[in-house]
């Protein structure tokens, strides 16, 4: 683990220390790690009003589709997205369970990759993963992503896959001319899964991120087929895709008796640069 030094007490605002287990600014807060190394930087007064982020459940099911290696591809194209950028802090900003964050750690070891989530449960599963491999360079907190525990223009790098993008709250913490890179559903995303879901499939709206504070960079798109054997692993990529809660047990049913499963999977990379 590595504390960044541009954390900041999300109470008081004042620089954040560590201090045997926990991390604490002059005035006193003090934030505990748990055991297996993340820590809790959610401001204590606002804990309760927090949304909690994703379930146990669909940690788990993240990280059990990750293992099956269906979207290292997607782990591969960010890590070259950010090749030949300035990196020395780079934040991903609604991590789940740290696939991302750990791939980009790991190619990069001389960048402090941060993981932030709402989630506990993915915090922690980052958190165990990087001590079981090794890996150094990360920090994982429980933070909301509008309200990020850090100083103004801090960080090199925000990387933000399949979550909420608060624009000025990124702005905030990117340095000038620091990028934001935005993954998002493509139009053809998980085509095979929603026909097999549903009776009517549309395709998916291109999201167009825009903001004052940014200047656009461009759009990158990854596409490609994959075809996914044993219903388990077609489970586990259900439970974590925005569908699990939207689908009728009728529709559901249509999925657990399947095998294979063939479809696209599609991400557009969106690339902005702070002003
Ligand atoms: C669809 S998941 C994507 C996780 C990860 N980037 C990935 O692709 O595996 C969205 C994540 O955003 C987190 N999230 C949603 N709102 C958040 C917020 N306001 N602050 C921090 N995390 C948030 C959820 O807990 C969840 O882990
Ligand atoms: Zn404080």
């Amino acid at each position: 683990m590595t504390v960044p030094s541009s954390l900041v007490c999300p109470i008081c605002q004042r620089s954040l220390a560590k201090s045997d287990s926990s991390l604490k600014c002059e005035l006193g807060h003090s934030y505990d790690f748990a055991k297996s190394g993340y820590i809790n930087l959610l401001n204590p007064g606002k804990r309760n009003n927090a949304k909690t982020g994703e379930s146990k459940e669909m940690i788990q099911a993240r990280t059990s589709f990750f293992a099956s290696g269906h979207y290292q591809k997607i782990r591969e194209y960010l890590i070259e997205l950010v090749k030949d950028y300035k990196k020395d802090l780079i934040i991903d900003a609604g991590c789940g369970e740290g696939y991302y964050t750990e791939g980009v750690a790991e190619k990069y070891p001389e960048s402090t990759v941060v993981g932030f989530d709402m989630s506990k449960h993915g915090a922690e599963h980052g958190a165990k993963s990087s001590r079981a491999k090794g890996i150094a360079n990360t920090f994982y907190a429980v933070s909301n992503i509008f309200n990020m525990p850090l100083y103004d223009e801090c960080a090199d790098v925000i990387i933000n896959l399949f979550a909420p993008v608060p624009y000025e709250e990124f702005a905030r913490v990117l340095k000038k001319g620091g990028y934001l890179i935005i993954g998002a559903s493509g139009a053809k995303h998980l085509m095979g899964l929603k026909n097999i879901l549903y009776e009517n499939v549309y395709l998916n709206e291109l999201n167009i991120h825009k903001n004052a504070a940014f200047e656009h960079i461009c759009i990158k798109n990854l596409t490609y087929d994959i075809e996914i054997f044993g219903n388990d692993t077609i489970m586990k990529l259900f439970t974590m895709t925005p569908y699990y809660h939207h689908t009728s047990d009728a529709d559901k049913s249509k999925l657990s008796v399947l095998s294979r499963l063939d479809t696209t999977v599609e991400v557009d990379f969106t690339i902005l640069r702070k002003i």
